[in-house]
């Protein structure tokens, strides 16, 4: 007797046994849990808060008859800019449709099933998924209890199976930044033959806040690496999937390219991305106003008896005296929609994205509100 054939065998275990994709609580999103998005300040997904500049959105204009066409697969004209900027010929340069394709095309690249990628943790929470969906197994590399990745840990973390360490800084959910000295060391002691990956998402903040310039540091490594950077957070174009890959060698860049789709970058992105880095003063009054607010949100958590994180990006994170998810319930009952960490062992941590005047004072007043009402549930527990 042939053995019955499966229809579903052919969806690999590793897919089968992960928990089904977490849906980002986006503004649709929250609409169609019947919830008035109107009154909800989205302060919970790092997006930038501010309005993109008003020469991307004419740049969009301007292109929106050309959508008939597909758009340049190698990204010409943002990628010529990116390199004059960044003095990373073209050839070492790779567009991704958002930063995570990147991270995705970095996991494809250097990895087997059953081979380690070591990742500092709390971090983004998009990196545990991309792996685990590719088979592979994560060595976590905890941060130091500031929230910044802990170069020696990550080091120490490395073996004989794995060929790709991860890095973020600034970090997400902290806010943390490595130093000039903690960045060079991790740079010459991850092993040659592993391909560091730095996660710049935050690359302007960490830049405004004089963080250390981190290309410049790699100069240094013999090693592979890869610079990840996006048009999501300062640029405010979080809506248009844009990142790019600064690499090490043409080597890199050409397999990174391989784990991409052909037409990965919409043709109105490449364009609004062309225009967001051409208009400079837009960029400075974006991380002028983050900086303001980011302000306003640490002396408002202070005022309220509480400890936030040093951050140099467009979020504050802080430890509250009730479960972070509690709150997040109960801020958004108040309007305000933050973001708990996920992470084991940081249950009562919140994130919450940097806003506006109006935007950061409703948030404390609404924590205020939520703080003071969890406060007899304390005494009784
Ligand atoms: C550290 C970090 N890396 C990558 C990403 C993904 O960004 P993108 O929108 O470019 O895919 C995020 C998004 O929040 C992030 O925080």
């Amino acid at each position: 007797m042939p053995e019955e054939r499966q229809p579903l065998a052919c969806i690999r275990r590793v897919l089968q046994e992960m928990p089904p994709k977490f849906d980002p609580p986006t503004e649709g999103f929250l609409r169609c849990q019947g919830l008035d998005t109107s009154r909800i300040r989205p302060m919970g997904l790092n997006e930038c808060l501010f309005a993109p500049s008003p020469k991307v959105i004419a740049a969009i204009q301007a292109n929106l008859a050309r959508i008939n066409r597909y758009p340049d697969a190698q990204c010409p004209a943002v990628g010529e800019l990116v390199s004059r900027r960044t003095g990373v010929p073209m050839t070492r340069i790779v567009w991704g449709n958002g930063s995570e394709e990147l991270i995705q095309g970095a996991v494809q690249l250097t990895s087997s099933p059953g081979d380690r990628v070591v990742l500092p943790v709390p971090t983004f929470w998009g990196y545990r998924a991309i792996v685990r969906a590719a088979g592979m197994e994560i060595t976590e590399a905890p941060n130091r209890a500031d929230g910044m990745p802990d170069v020696d840990r990550i080091v120490a973390a490395v073996d004989a199976r794995t060929h790709l360490a991860f890095c973020v800084t600034p970090n997400n959910p902290s806010g943390s930044m490595l130093c000039a000295a903690d960045f060079a060391r991790l740079a010459q002691r991850v092993p040659d033959d592993v391909l560091l990956f730095v996660d710049e998402a935050y690359h302007e903040f960490g830049a405004a806040a004089g963080g250390p310039d981190i290309l410049a540091l790699l100069a240094a490594r013999r090693g592979p690496w890869i610079v990840a950077r996006t048009f999501s957070k300062a640029y405010a174009m979080a809506g248009m999937r844009i990142g790019y890959a600064l690499c090490s060698a043409e080597e890199v860049a050409q397999a990174l390219k391989k784990t991409t789709c052909v037409f990965n970058v919409p043709l109105l992105a490449q364009a609004a991305a062309l225009a967001a880095l051409e208009d400079a003063d837009h960029l400075a009054r974006v991380l002028a106003l983050t900086a303001a607010g980011r302000a306003q949100l640490d002396a408002g958590f202070r005022a309220l008896g509480l400890a936030p994180m040093a951050s140099v990006g467009n979020f504050v994170s802080v430890r509250l005296p009730l479960p972070g998810a509690q709150a997040v319930g109960a801020m958004l009952e108040r309007g305000v929609q933050i973001h708990a960490w996920p992470d084991p062992g940081f249950e009562r941590f919140v994130r919450i994205t940097v806003g506006a005047h109006e935007d950061n004072l409703a948030c404390l007043e609404a924590l205020a509100e939520v703080l003071a009402a969890a406060k007899p549930q304390r005494s009784i527990a």
